[in-house]
């Protein structure tokens, strides 16, 4: 048996989209539509988001994702959270992963600060007892008790942001994914979430971080992946995957 924490081979997402001809055709469009009356109504095409993806990582590793928007980055992080089911091949996944993703978290708008911490936990396959010891620890990172008893849909994005990464970041996890959310906080909880994900990696948890902040990605990053339009450029250590994508640009 490998000894990667995740082995992923093959993996493609195919997304169906819709698409419908303007309404200001050109020529070659108007003959089209009189000989394929149909072509006027909504296509369904396909997109590949992501394709042929071949990778492993063993743990202790923290990789940067990065690439231009629609390149693909959030997709592979849904399905490594598996919130997204792959199109072809596979993920071996050993390990427990908490996810930060780009839009919503595991958090249930109506319930409270303090809920949704122990709701987060369960989610992870934690027990209440658990959850209670690192409970302190992750309301003073958060920096929201003040709104502990608050439903977290009266938070700001700000205040949502910092509990929902201090519960990901504090609970029992194998893995950390964090989406590019973080460029939602200020500056200095930005540094906070940065130096907190660095002690993850010297525990040896692993993390995967999607940012377009690339100063942040060299500080935190030892490996990174660079897709363009779902496939991998180039998948190498961080200072040359950001050498060659600087001097793509
Ligand atoms: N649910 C969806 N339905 C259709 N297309 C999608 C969906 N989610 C993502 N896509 C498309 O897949 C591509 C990759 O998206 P995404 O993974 O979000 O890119 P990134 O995070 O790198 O900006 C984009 O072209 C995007 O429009
Ligand atoms: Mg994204």
């Amino acid at each position: 048996m490998s000894s990667s924490l995740i082995r992923v081979q093959n993996l493609g997402k195919k997304y169906p989209i819709k698409e419908v001809m303007s309404s200001h055709r050109s020529l070659a469009e108007e003959m089209t539509l009189w000989i394929r009356p149909w072509k006027g109504k909504a296509q369904i095409r396909e997109l590949w988001a992501l394709r042929d993806l071949n990778l492993s990582v063993d743990a202790g590793e923290s990789i940067g994702i990065i690439g231009a928007n629609g390149s693909g980055k959030s997709t592979f992080l849904k399905i490594l959270a598996r919130v997204v089911w792959p199109t072809t091949g596979s993920v071996q996944l050993h390990g427990r992963v908490a996810a930060l993703l780009e839009v919503g978290t595991g958090f249930h708008l109506e319930l409270t600060g303090r809920e949704n911490i122990y709701l987060s936990g369960a989610m992870l396959g934690m027990k209440r007892g658990e959850v209670a010891a690192r409970f302190d620890e992750i309301v003073a990172f958060s920096e929201v008790e003040a709104f502990l008893e608050t439903p977290v849909k009266k938070y700001s994005s700000g205040m949502f942001l910092r509990l929902a990464f201090s519960v990901m970041a504090h609970l029992t996890s194998d893995i950390l994914i964090i989406d590019e959310i973080l460029a939602v906080g200020d500056e200095a909880f930005q540094e906070k979430c940065l130096r907190k994900m660095k002690s993850i990696v010297r525990e040896g948890r692993t993390v995967i971080f999607v940012s377009h902040q690339l100063d942040k990605v060299a500080l935190l990053c030892n490996r990174i992946i660079w897709l363009k339009n779902g496939l991998v450029v180039k998948d190498d250590r961080a200072e040359v995957v950001l050498g060659s994508f600087r001097g793509s640009q």
